[in-house]
């Protein structure tokens, strides 16, 4: 595991959009792993800049993302199928029949069952971009999910629920979310773990050093062979010993 702490988050994003921009021709006929947290949107924001000068060509790329809400549609605002769209998918060029996002209206468990054989039939995920949360919850896997899960229905705790509000703005957040799981996420070839801030600093210390433990879900990132985590100086205060790249 390469950890590598940042002063700025800009420079975090600058360095974030360099490791997919670089790695993305390692995995060609692979998809491009897409968190849907505010961490990662700076990082978005300067693949699409580099698409749009023309240095960064996506157009061959799919887009595949970790969760989504039970109940909430592609149309709803709130919906991570809208931020892949507006955020990730637009400003890259990449088109809609490239882009997999669980349905939040769907029949839950078909829904996830062929969320898998979707993501194998896009050629499975080269670089995935993930955040962590506060929790240390991995995608929407919550503490206590098992290492080898597959996609799956979950009821969100709630701390993550009270995480996210600001997506909803007054409604309620909904208390359940189809994820891939653990063992899904853990497919990819590389992750590129993101975090930012102190509320985060006890959940990257608890993924990254001791034995990983289900009761810290991104602890499983320990068992990948390729992962690199970017942290800004807040997010690293609670690692004993950061060892810089
Ligand atoms: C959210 C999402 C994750 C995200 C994580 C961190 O709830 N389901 O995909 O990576 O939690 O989010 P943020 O970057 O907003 O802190």
């Amino acid at each position: 595991m390469r950890i590598a702490v940042f002063d700025d988050r800009s420079q975090l994003a600058a360095a974030a959009a360099d490791i997919v921009h670089a790695g993305l021709p390692e995995f060609v006929g692979r998809a491009l792993g897409v968190a849907t947290g505010s961490t990662p949107l700076a990082v978005y924001a300067e693949l699409g800049r580099r698409a749009a000068e023309g240095t960064l060509d996506a157009a061959g790329l799919s887009l595949i993302a970790l969760d989504e809400y039970l109940g909430v549609g592609p149309a709803d605002p709130g919906s991570y199928q809208a931020y892949v769209t507006t955020r990730i998918a637009g400003p890259l060029g990449v088109s809609a029949e490239r882009v997999a996002v669980l349905n939040g209206l769907a029949d839950p468990q078909a829904e996830c069952r062929d969320f898998e054989a979707r993501i194998a039939r896009m050629g499975g995920v080269g670089i995935q971009i993930v955040g962590i949360g506060a929790n240390g919850h991995l995608a929407f896997n919550e503490p206590g999910t098992p290492f080898d899960s597959r996609t799956h229905v979950v009821r969100l705790s709630e701390q993550t629920r009270q995480d996210n509000q600001a997506a909803f703005g007054q409604a309620p957040v909904p208390q359940y979310a189809l994820t891939q799981g653990i063992g899904t996420v853990l497919e990819a070839r590389r992750i590129v773990l993101l975090a930012t801030g102190e509320e985060k600093a006890d959940a990257v210390a608890r993924a990254l050093t001791g034995e990983p433990d289900v009761s810290c879900p991104a602890s499983a990132l320990q068992r990948h062979p390729d992962v690199v985590v970017l942290l800004d100086r807040a997010a690293a205060s609670a690692l004993p010993d950061p060892v810089l790249v």
